[in-house]
């Protein structure tokens, strides 16, 4: 009667992963609990995320082949394409289909674009490559684009590309506030990325506040529908002064990371598991997250189902 915050499944987003060429799901070892979907076991996560009343799916591919270019990202049957045909198959309109709009899991490098001659990533010739991505992703039938390159104009290319595609109802989540971060770490296993060194030059310093929330400003003049604040935890202030700024919802992403330190913890039997999901999460509502992007949305909604 008196909890002033809540966490339900309508609010949660599951992040899922699915690697081309999969037989059966692989498991991620830094992530336990999480694996590398085939399409099959893909589908069937997303019907139980549809009747756990999450609401959606986010979908990162796994080509098996990368390149210097990402060429997968662009090939209208690679496995992203696939996987957002699938999902929207399963589940119509029960949930929604998101998708990260990214080179990263593309790129034999590991960058989330592709690089100039010299070694730098070339933002404006990425920024038309997402483009592409976000167009195919609409077609395919997704329902929400998510850019998570943190490329400058990225937002403004989508929604013009979509626009001209007549795309005209798809939504873009922004991850607008994204945080050069070790927490990170566990991701790379779960995409196979071979990225050397870091992504400083085009995500955020951890040190900065006010920037986050120019960010912000940016890809909602851009035209984001909703923005992304990530990760997480180390966050939370962040979270809180973009709620407190803007009038779109403001999500944000519980990060490899931060699930990995909670089940390793766990399974040395030095934290109650249950209590610190609850903990976790709670605080990135309490924060002002209206959504939370958790591997853990379908264990909740389970959860949640069963405390009432
Ligand atoms: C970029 C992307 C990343 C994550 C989501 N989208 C990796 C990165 O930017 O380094 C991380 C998600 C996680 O760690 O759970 N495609």
């Amino acid at each position: 009667m008196v909890a002033q915050t809540s966490v339900e499944p309508r609010q949660l987003v599951l992040p899922v992963f699915v690697a081309e060429g999969l037989t059966e799901p692989r498991p991620i070892s830094s992530m336990p609990g999480v694996v590398q979907h085939t399409l099959d076991t893909l589908r069937k996560t997303a019907v139980e995320a549809a009747q756990a009343g999450l609401a959606g799916v986010m979908l990162f591919g796994v080509p098996s082949e990368k390149d210097a270019r990402g060429s997968g990202a662009v090939d209208p049957h690679g496995i992203l394409t696939e996987a957002v045909r699938a999902v929207r198959e399963e589940v119509g309109d029960d949930c929604l289909v998101m998708t990260d709009v990214c080179l990263d899991e593309f790129t034999d490098h590991g960058h989330c674009g592709v690089l100039t001659p010299s070694g730098a990533v070339d933002n404006d010739a990425t920024v038309e490559i997402y483009a592409e991505m976000a167009v195919l992703h609409a077609e395919a039938g997704a329902h929400v684009v998510a850019p998570s390159g943190m490329m400058d104009g990225q937002v403004g290319a989508i929604r013009d590309a979509l626009e001209a595609a007549g795309h005209v109802d798809t939504a873009i989540l922004a991850y607008a506030a994204k945080y050069a971060s070790a927490f990170y770490g566990p991701f790379r296993e779960a995409v196979a990325s071979s990225l050397q060194g870091d992504r400083k030059t085009y995500q955020q310093d951890g040190s900065n506040l006010r920037e986050a929330l120019h960010e912000v400003a940016l890809d909602l003049a851009e035209g984001a529908d909703l923005v992304m604040v990530k990760p997480a935890l180390a966050y939370l202030d962040v979270i809180r002064a973009v709620r407190e700024v803007v009038d779109v919802p403001v999500a944000a992403y519980n990060i490899s990371g931060e699930y990995a330190m909670v089940e390793a913890a766990a399974a040395n039997g030095w934290i109650n598991r249950e209590a610190a999901i609850g903990e976790t999460l709670t605080s990135i509502r309490r924060a002002g997250a209206d959504i939370v992007l958790t591997y853990w949305a379908l264990e909740w909604a389970r959860r949640w189902g069963s405390a009432r």
